[in-house]
């Protein structure tokens, strides 16, 4: 309610004179009809007219052809005011409906489309998308078939050099490379703690395609292929070769080998310690040996980590890395394809 010092209902308000005079008008006008109601010709009040109920028509022809205006009967639902009619479906409408039907009986006859207990109904056009896709691979195959037989035929060093089998082994050999290798490899060869990184110039087992080409076919350490790469670094702690202080020492060396911080006393006597135990595989120097797959333990790459409890527990259970053989499982040329691709990463010798 608006109060006596009300900005829109103060008289003093200059701007407020149009509305309340109108205001005031107003209250005389329903003052007068209160005292003298208005009457018809006999003298009866008269009720103001009511509206009429809204009523929904639509326009149809009749018989004659003629254009009709014509009710809409209501079914007798209301919710709310809100009535529901019984008008027809809109005719595009409908005939897209009866479209529909027509077309899912065709499809039944035509495409399969009835589950069997095994299958599905053929339909009558035979359609496959089984066949299709078979014969979509057929016709690749058909189409790689030459360059493949020359992926076979030609040497593994000439493939990076000629630019068709460079091509198709990129690209063939990314595709194996994603369906085989990188749940342990990484998508982009990136490797993971125990999956070595094929990125990088540094290989437990060598760099050249001869060998990467070797690794992928016969695997690291498979028990199922007999040409595997093979070698166990002992599990020094398990099996009693070595005591608590002198795997801590030979450790403290490795961290000093590798440029890390260490204990230069402790590292002293595990030079001896290495010198006796790990340098047949791991060489004098550190730098490894890939006859054995044995790493370099002098630069910053790891293949399970260079932290000192990772060495550690590495002399202490010796690590056993295993990569299954791919000849079985692969194509020769499939091989061929990813040994290039992998060698073509970056870190190909
Ligand atoms: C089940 C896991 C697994 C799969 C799948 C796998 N690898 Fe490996 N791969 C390994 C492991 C583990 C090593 C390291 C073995 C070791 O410790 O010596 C390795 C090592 C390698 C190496 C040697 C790296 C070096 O430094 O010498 C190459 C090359 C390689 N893998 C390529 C492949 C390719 C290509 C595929 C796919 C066809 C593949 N790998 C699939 C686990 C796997
Ligand atoms: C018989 C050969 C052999 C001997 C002896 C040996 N190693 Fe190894 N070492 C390996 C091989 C092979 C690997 C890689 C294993 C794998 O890939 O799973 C390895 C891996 C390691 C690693 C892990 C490197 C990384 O990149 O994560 C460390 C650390 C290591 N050796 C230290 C030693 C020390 C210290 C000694 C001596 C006490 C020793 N090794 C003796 C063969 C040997």
């Amino acid at each position: 309610m608006a109060g006596k010092d009300d900005e829109h209902s103060s008289q003093a308000n200059p701007d407020n004179r149009i509305e309340l005079e109108r205001q005031a008008a107003d209250r005389k006008h329903m003052a007068d009809i209160a005292q003298d109601p208005p009457t018809d010709p006999e003298g009866q009040p008269v009720t103001p007219a009511q509206p009429a109920p809204p009523r929904e028509t639509r326009v149809v022809r009749n018989a004659k052809g003629r254009r009709e205006v014509v009710e809409v009967p209501s079914t007798g639902h209301e919710w709310d005011g809100i009535k529901e009619y019984d008008n027809p479906l809109p005719r595009w409408w409908l005939w897209t409906f009866y479209a529909t039907i027509v077309w899912s009986v065709f499809y039944v006859v035509a495409y399969p489309a009835v589950p069997l207990l095994t299958s599905a109904t053929r339909g009558v056009l035979n359609y496959s998308v089984r066949e299709e896709v078979a014969s979509e691979i057929q016709r690749f195959d058909e189409a790689n078939a030459p360059v493949r037989a020359r992926l076979l035929e030609t040497p593994l060093e000439e493939i990076a050099t000629d630019p068709e089998l460079a091509n198709f082994s990129t690209h063939a050999g990314r595709a194996v490379f994603e369906t085989w290798c990188a749940q342990c490899h990484g998508q982009g060869g990136g490797g993971a703690v125990g999956y070595a990184n094929l990125l990088d110039n540094e290989w437990l087992w060598g760099g050249t395609i001869d060998d990467i080409y070797t690794t992928i076919r016969h695997g690291i350490r498979d028990p199922l292929d007999l040409d595997t790469r093979y070698s166990e670094m002992p599990r020094f702690g398990t099996d009693g070769m070595l005591d608590r202080t002198e795997i801590a020492q030979v450790t403290e060396y490795v961290l000093q080998i590798s440029g890390q911080a260490h204990d230069t006393a402790m590292a002293g006597e595990g030079a001896v310690v290495y010198e006796d135990f790990c340098a047949s595989c791991h060489m004098d120097d550190g730098t490894g040996d890939r006859e054995q797959g044995a790493p370099d333990l002098t630069d910053a790459i790891w293949l399970y980590g260079g932290d000192r409890a990772t060495i550690n527990r590495m002399v202490t259970t010796g690590p056993f890395g295993v990569m299954p053989a791919w000849q079985e499982r692969l194509s020769d040329a499939d091989i061929r394809a990813v040994a290039a691709y992998v060698h073509s990463l970056g870190g190909g010798e």
